[in-house]
């Protein structure tokens, strides 16, 4: 018999770590039945239909059309969405991804019809309950099966929090297949500007919707912008809270990127500055020196090992870590253990060797 997976993907950064797996499952076709389900959280096309085309995703078998919305409205129509979902279509597995709240929804859901759940990239932490995904990871975690995790400080975290050593995988991360796998293509983009110039991109709510707050950051931008241009893709939030402040600035932003592009990007810029999860992993995987503009990660191997540096929200911290990057100064780091192209293939072979229980 098949193993009927049903895979979650709803916002910009699931597409990248799905995209992987998708492609692992298909190798196996006489094991494996895998359902694609995407909640509609991201919707737009430059945060949603142009990674299916770039990342060589499936189209969904199963679009969920929820959309924008408070937490709490958010994970509910979710949370109602997949429980007719799966009390209609057998399933021995959900697979969830990241820390979205889409991710924590399906948890949830899959829980409570005693579906198993296999988390991917769990046992982050940043210790920091104010960040609507640590909620989302910690939930997700005590909920899941499989926890299949990226880092050793992530073996560490479940285990403190009691998780059995036989729930934990220690995989690698898929993020990285991905870049592995498109980083030749991506640096065929026409998008990379001549010259040297740093890649920026901002969307956590605690940099972006308070004014005070965006209003330091772009303004610490602004000055590091003149010594070294910023290529700026703004995420929707981050331009609607622009606009709804009233915030002027210099800076000259772009409607957000695809994969491609936003690797290119990457790949090619003197420094990163950026508060995203997926991106301070990106820059240690690439050895591109990376300020991250939040007080705490959930992701610290990539400042013990990689080349991120927490450099919190103030104006003064973050031009004087600029500069000292722009003087010859960046962290090196090295790429931590298996970032290396194989996690999918890790996850499904244990997927084999482990099959759900009926
Ligand atoms: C979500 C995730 C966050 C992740 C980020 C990746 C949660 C709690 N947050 O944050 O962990 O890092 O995605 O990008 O799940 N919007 C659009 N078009 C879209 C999507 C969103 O205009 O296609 C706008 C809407 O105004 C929406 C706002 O962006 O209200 C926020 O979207 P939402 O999905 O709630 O949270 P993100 O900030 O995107
Ligand atoms: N990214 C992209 N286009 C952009 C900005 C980012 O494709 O305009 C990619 C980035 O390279 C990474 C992923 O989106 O692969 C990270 O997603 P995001 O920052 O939205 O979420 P987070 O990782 O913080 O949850």
């Amino acid at each position: 018999m098949k193993l009927r997976i049903v895979n979650i993907v709803g916002a910009r950064p699931n597409f990248m770590k799905m995209a992987p797996l998708m492609a692992e499952y298909r190798k196996h076709p006489r094991q494996f039945d895998p359902v694609l389900v995407h909640t509609g959280q991201h919707y737009d096309a430059n945060m949603s239909k142009l990674f299916f085309e770039q990342l060589h995703l499936p189209e969904p078998d199963v679009y969920l059309g929820i959309g924008s919305g408070t937490h709490a409205e958010q994970t509910a129509k979710v949370m109602i969405e997949m429980e007719k979902l799966l009390a209609t279509t057998p399933c021995d597995l959900v697979v969830v991804v990241g820390d979205v709240n889409s991710t924590m929804a399906a948890a949830i859901v899959a829980a409570k019809l005693c579906i198993p759940v296999a988390h991917v990239e769990a046992g982050l932490r940043s210790g920091d309950r104010t960040m609507p995904e640590e909620i989302n990871r910690l939930i997700t975690d005590a909920l899941s099966d499989y926890c299949f995790t990226t880092s050793a400080d992530a073996n560490e975290n479940l285990r403190r929090e009691g998780v059995s050593r036989k729930k934990i995988f220690f995989v690698g991360n898929v993020m990285i297949d991905t870049l592995l796998r498109l980083k030749d293509e991506a640096m065929k983009s026409p998008i990379r500007p001549p010259g040297q110039y740093g890649f920026v991109t901002l969307h956590r709510p605690s940099n972006v919707d308070t004014k005070e707050t965006l209003r330091e950051i772009l303004a610490a931008l602004e000055v590091v912008n003149k010594d070294l241009p910023l290529v700026f893709p703004v995420h929707p939030r981050t331009a609607a809270r622009i606009k709804g402040f009233g915030l002027r600035s210099s800076l000259k932003p772009i409607e957000p990127v695809g994969y491609l592009d936003a690797l290119c990007l990457l790949a090619g810029a003197t420094m990163v500055l950026t508060d995203s999860g997926g991106v301070q992993e990106e820059t240690t995987a690439l050895g591109v020196p990376c300020l991250t503009i939040r007080k705490n990660t959930e992701r610290p191997v990539t400042v013990t090992e990689g080349t991120n540096t927490l450099v919190g929200t103030s104006r003064a911290r973050i031009v004087s870590e600029a500069k000292n990057i722009l003087a010859g100064r960046g962290k090196r780091g090295r790429v931590p253990k298996f970032w290396d192209g194989r996690a999918a293939e890790r996850i499904v072979q244990c997927l084999l060797e482990h099959p759900p229980k009926k």
